[in-house]
């Protein structure tokens, strides 16, 4: 699955951190190191409930049913995971093939900015059309989301009565406390929990990415299933176990100068598995003046702009492609009579197997300017896989903070700007941040 043979590290440097990754997973296992208290994800496909998915499961299909669009509202690890795993299973324009070919809503996220223009253009979109929402929280207090969520809510009263507009509202939020848990118990909103013990980032397992991927048609047994092969696979205690190669490489390439991570894809229906990506490794190693900084491209498309600097700028990256085996359509090139375009030569040939050459050509480019470059093969695009990926990146992913010595399980960071954004805004209680910023 994982293979670092073109990462320009020796054996023994391997070597010489097996005892340091040893300690990280033991870290892990007991539950030991910093931000213990947010584990839960760890074997959180194994002690879901049936009548938890079978909950969702009657969920998707009374929004398959009855609606024309859902609108998932969210941010951060409230939306970049079912966002991105409904991207890489569905179709490339799944929003505008037709209700038969897609058996399931339009699928439309809000929330996870603060523009009017963009919400404005979703409410018009929706105005028309039977809708149900979906709003996903932990804390229940998120800005970004609240906003979204008023004007949803208001739409749906007016298009529907209060009645029924609470049959169509989807609460997924912590289990005792917030102002959402308080919102959907006094009007009686369907809710889904978010463990205490699993932040945002790592939660797609859970209902914040099962409800939308259920919606979206996606196979969540399936799904689930690949989270649970994961949890056994990748519990091996040496250094075949995928998890720990990935942590001990980057954090040695990490050590060497290496200070930016590109996770590179040739399938655009894996932007989004880069987006969440980014998240994931970013919020949870950025901290402490430490951390790789996780960056994505998608090829061919960006070796006609980034290619440039990745192969010749600063030596101070590292490369990680995501790579599909076995890719479930292909499109053979059609002969031409005149051949103008000289493109004969490659008549007959599919796509993916230029596509390939594409990846290999680039690969060999990139390793004569230095650049390390990891590999990480998933089979297929399958709901299995991609549950798998999911669990195999959050494992390595919590090993590579503590190797790090960070909390890969925090984000103090982000509640600076809230801070300011509410001293500025004069929320109550916050109005001395304000000021001192008024004053700057
Ligand atoms: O990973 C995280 O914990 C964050 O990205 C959160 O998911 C994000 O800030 C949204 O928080 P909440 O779900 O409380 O609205």
């Amino acid at each position: 699955m994982f293979d670092y043979s073109n990462s320009f590290i020796s054996k023994h440097e391997i070597d010489n951190i097996i005892p340091n990754i040893l300690l990280a997973d033991n870290m892990l296992n007991c539950k030991e190191g910093p931000g213990s208290d947010f584990l839960g994800w760890l074997d959180y496909p194994n002690r879901l409930e049936q009548k938890e998915i079978q909950k969702v499961k009657d969920a998707a299909l009374k929004i398959q049913g009855d609606s024309e669009i859902l609108i998932i509202i969210g941010i951060g690890g409230s939306y970049l995971g079912s966002k991105a795993v409904i991207s890489a299973l569905t179709h490339s324009f799944y929003n505008e093939i037709t209700t038969e070919q897609r058996k399931a809503p339009k699928i439309y996220f809000a929330g996870q900015n603060i523009s009017p223009t963009y919400l404005k253009h979703l409410l018009d979109i929706s105005e028309n059309k039977d809708i149900s929402i979906n709003v996903i929280s932990k804390s229940g207090t998120t800005t970004e989301p609240a906003i979204a969520f008023r004007f949803f809510r208001e739409l749906l009263l007016k298009k529907y009565g209060k009645e029924e507009a609470s049959k169509r509202i989807y609460v997924t939020t912590d289990a005792k406390q917030g102002a959402l848990k308080k919102m959907a118990e006094n009007e009686g909103y369907t809710s889904f929990v978010i463990p205490d013990d699993v932040g945002g980032r790592y939660s797609v397992h859970t209902p914040v990415g099962l409800l939308p991927i259920a919606a979206a048609g996606i196979d969540i047994d399936s799904f689930l299933q690949g989270a649970k092969d994961a949890i056994v696979e990748f519990n091996k205690k040496d250094i075949t176990n995928p998890c720990y190669q990935y942590a001990a490489v980057r954090n040695i390439l990490y050590n060497k100068g290496n200070l930016i991570e590109i996770l590179v894809s040739y399938e655009p229906g894996l932007y989004y598995i880069s987006e969440w990506w980014k998240q994931l490794f970013g919020e949870s190693e950025g901290k402490d003046n430490k951390g790789i900084f996780p960056a994505s491209v998608n090829f061919s498309t960006d070796l006609h702009s980034l290619g440039q600097i990745i192969q010749e700028g600063k030596r101070n990256l590292f490369e990680t492609i995501l790579n599909i085996e076995n890719l479930e359509i292909d499109l053979s090139i059609p002969s031409d009579e005149y051949d103008l375009d000289g493109l004969n030569y490659l008549q007959g040939k599919g796509m993916n197997y230029v596509n390939e050459q594409a990846c290999k050509g680039t690969l060999f480019a990139h390793l004569d300017g230095k650049v390390p470059n990891l590999m990480i093969n998933l089979p297929d695009l399958s709901p299995y896989s991609i549950g798998k990926m999911i669990y195999f990146f959050e494992k390595a992913c919590a090993l590579s903070g503590y190797l790090l010595g960070v909390n890969p399980f925090d984000q103090p960071g982000v509640e600076s700007y809230k801070k300011n954004m509410f001293g500025l805004l004069q929320k109550p209680g916050f109005e001395e941040i304000g000021e001192a910023l008024l004053k700057r």
